[in-house]
């Protein structure tokens, strides 16, 4: 089991007086959780530009139906969508342009978070953002579109909170919630890199940069 880094004082617990979202006793081993190890300030705007380029948009799925949060990418390639199924693909199929490229902001993020977690050299060449509205979620999935499960993923959670829900190594295992808000970053990789894992379903707020939405931005090296 790895241990939870301890949680980090929050300016806007200090400003309520609310304590920080229990956590589990431990994660899966690979599992790290760096809580408010990302500045929601300097990331919002940045997010603002990549959707200038590439605005967020629902995709389809291989059955015919939607996937209920909002989506972009940027980096090399974006990960999409469609009849043909899951893919990475160098054009945003919407616009027809290459991805806006990763900001530097982004990229330093994640290297840094996934050093922090144990897994230094990350370099990742894509990053999927998601925006769910309330009652959004997404169901449980393992990220294995990638080439190279020896790379790690590291996910920053902004805006509205949620619980992750982290399953196990096959579908059927039970998952558990891990309670996450604005600026808490996830590493997983090594025996963590396919465990299953989703999204509860938005619950309604207004958060002071996001609004109504909760962001997720999820760093992969694709290929
Ligand atoms: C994902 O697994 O792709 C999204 C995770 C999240 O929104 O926290
Ligand atoms: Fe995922």
């Amino acid at each position: 089991m790895s241990p939870l880094h301890a949680p980090a004082a929050r300016l806007t617990d200090l400003l309520t007086g609310l304590e920080p979202p229990p956590a589990p006793a431990a994660l899966p081993e690979g599992m790290f959780l760096l809580r408010g190890r990302a500045d929601p300030a300097v990331l919002a705007p940045l997010i603002e530009t990549v959707a200038a380029t590439a605005p967020f948009r629902f995709m389809k799925t291989k059955r015919g139906g939607q996937l209920s949060a909002a989506m972009t990418s940027c980096g090399v390639c974006g990960w999409v969508s469609d009849r043909r199924g899951y893919r990475y693909e160098s054009i945003d199929p919407d616009t027809g342009r290459p991805w806006p490229t990763l900001p530097p902001a982004f990229r330093r993020l994640a290297a840094e978070a996934s050093a922090e977690a144990g897994f230094p050299g990350f370099e990742p060449d894509t990053c999927l953002i998601n925006r769910y509205a309330i009652g959004s979620g997404m169901g449980l999935h393992q990220d294995a579109d990638e080439r190279d499960f020896g790379q790690p993923i590291v996910s920053v959670s902004l805006g509205l909170p949620t619980a992750f829900l982290i399953g196990g190594a096959e579908r059927r295992d039970r998952p558990g919630p891990l309670p996450l808000q604005s600026g808490d970053v996830m590493v997983f990789g090594g025996p963590a890199r396919l465990l299953f894992h989703g999204v509860r379903p938005v619950k309604p707020g207004f958060d002071p940069l996001f609004g109504p939405f909760r962001y997720n931005l999820t760093f992969r090296r694709a290929r």
